[in-house]
């Protein structure tokens, strides 16, 4: 997701905009929803000033999301030089060639690799990971009680939600074991922006992470395994993936099943470290994991927007709005989310709501994988993580309890990803309190 990163349409000083957005700023990080709410108050999309002087429009009622995402009108082709890496160096080209993913595309090349990526997302070898996400996350849990033991606390985020989904990534790809720690210090260095890192660093994973890529499809052409990789690197309808193509696909998969994934594990564990009743009731009742996970996509959507589009010609959404031709327009789907004409009470977490009610009704689903040709090719695969990752640490660590104050707690700056980036916890009894003389 992360080479989707874009600057907005350059300032029109002619129409009407909403109050300025500045998403680096750690108090909208942490509460973007009274803002969203605010937009979505306004009308079917708003004009938004941007902190760096530009503008974007942003979309955050549900239906209107979901209509954005399906209109061939909103192009995924990131304009000419647009969010471009600059400069000619080996990291920027290496950059540059991963990026034109099929995210960053439309039909009808993306219809192609889509019907090549989802046959190897078949659900018959997605299901077939299970055993393998069992024993990493069993793995993980043994260090993390390591750790806890030895330090008296740990960060969740570190030590489970980031690793897990970049092992699991490692499995899709077909990585071989010695060469995740490798793929796990690039992906935190060409993930990780905020945290300032040497920018000689950040270009050695680009180009590593380039490289690397390079071998492994020779490899897997060579000597394909039982991974999804594979299969793509195998399949020849319709002439098949080209090595740029796979390069490209490589990166997609390692940063939209990580980055989403990590932050999915770490809010669903946040969530119900400070919603113990649920918490409890989950454990009670393994029936109801499932509506955990899809309240906490709800509820703390890991892809706060989608990846930025791009206006083909003018669009008249209605109410007098009409986004002109050229604009940058970005689906908020943690707005989106948060709508109180589809969710009732919107702003509460509540797995139950994703029970099926009297009569078998079920509620409107919830929008976290986004809608149309581009929705979530991992949906299947990012559940099951959740679903066999989070009763297995709840039930390991039955004393868990947070060590800060979760309002305290800082997020993920930007508008792409939402999560925590520290969820600090112990097992440890709490002290007990001072008894007055
Ligand atoms: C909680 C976890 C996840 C969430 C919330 C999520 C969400 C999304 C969303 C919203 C999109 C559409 C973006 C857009 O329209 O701009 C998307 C696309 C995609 N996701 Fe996921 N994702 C998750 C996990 C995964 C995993 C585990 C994988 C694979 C390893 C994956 C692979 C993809 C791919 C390849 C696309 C591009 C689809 C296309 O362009 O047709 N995702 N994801």
């Amino acid at each position: 997701m992360i080479a989707s990163l874009d600057p907005a349409a350059p300032a029109d000083p002619a129409a009407p905009a909403a109050p300025a957005l500045d998403p680096a700023d750690p108090a909208f990080a942490r509460d973007p929803y009274p803002y969203y709410a605010r937009l979505r108050e306004q009308g079917p999309a708003a004009r938004v000033p941007l902190a760096n002087g530009t503008y974007a429009w942003l979309v955050t009622g549900y239906e209107r999301t979901r209509a954005v995402l399906a209109d061939p009108r909103f192009s995924n082709v990131p304009p000419q030089g647009a969010g471009r890496p600059k400069g000619d160096s080996p990291a920027q080209r290496a950059r540059a060639c991963l990026a034109r993913h099929m995210l960053n595309s439309d039909a009808p090349d993306h219809t192609r690799l889509r019907r090549l990526t989802t046959a190897a997302f078949a659900p018959r070898r997605v299901d077939a990971l299970r055993p393998r996400i069992e024993e990493l996350t069993a793995g993980l849990l043994r260090e993390m009680a390591v750790r806890l033991r030895r330090d008296g606390s740990v960060d969740l985020v570190d030590a489970f939600a980031f690793p897990l989904p970049v092992l699991v990534v490692g499995e899709v790809l077909g990585v071989p074991e010695a060469d995740r720690a490798d793929l796990r210090e690039w992906t935190y260095r060409v993930g990780s922006p905020a945290d300032a890192l040497e920018p000689g660093s950040v270009d050695e994973a680009w180009t590593g992470l380039y490289a690397y890529f390079t071998e492994l499809i020779a490899r897997k052409r060579r000597a394909p395994g039982s991974d999804l990789f594979s299969a793509l690197t195998q399949d020849a309808t319709e002439g098949g993936l080209d090595d740029g193509e796979l390069l490209a696909m490589a990166f997609l998969l390692l940063f939209a099943g990580y980055e989403t994934t990590m932050n999915l594990l770490a809010s669903a564990s946040l969530l119900l470290l400070t919603h113990p009743d649920e918490l409890t009731a989950a454990r009670r009742d393994p029936a109801r994991w499932p509506a955990v996970i899809e309240e906490t996509l709800r509820h703390a959507s890991p892809l706060e927007g989608t990846t930025w589009r791009h206006t083909t010609e003018d669009v008249d959404l209605g109410e007098g709005v009409v986004i002109p031709a050229g604009a940058s327009v970005l689906a908020v789907l943690a707005a989106a989310n948060r709508d109180p004409r589809h969710f009732p009470e919107p702003d509460a977490f509540r797995p139950g709501r994703h029970m099926a009610g009297a009569g078998g009704t079920r509620p409107a689903p919830h929008a976290a994988f986004g809608h149309g040709p581009h929705f979530c090719v991992g949906s299947r695969l990012a559940r099951l993580e959740a679903t066999i990752t989070l009763p297995r640490l709840l039930a390991a660590f039955p004393g868990l309890r947070l060590t800060a104050d979760p309002a305290q707690l800082p997020y993920r700056p930007g508008l792409l990803v939402r999560g925590p980036r520290h969820v600090p916890v112990t097992t440890a009894p709490l002290p007990a309190p001072a008894v007055s003389a």
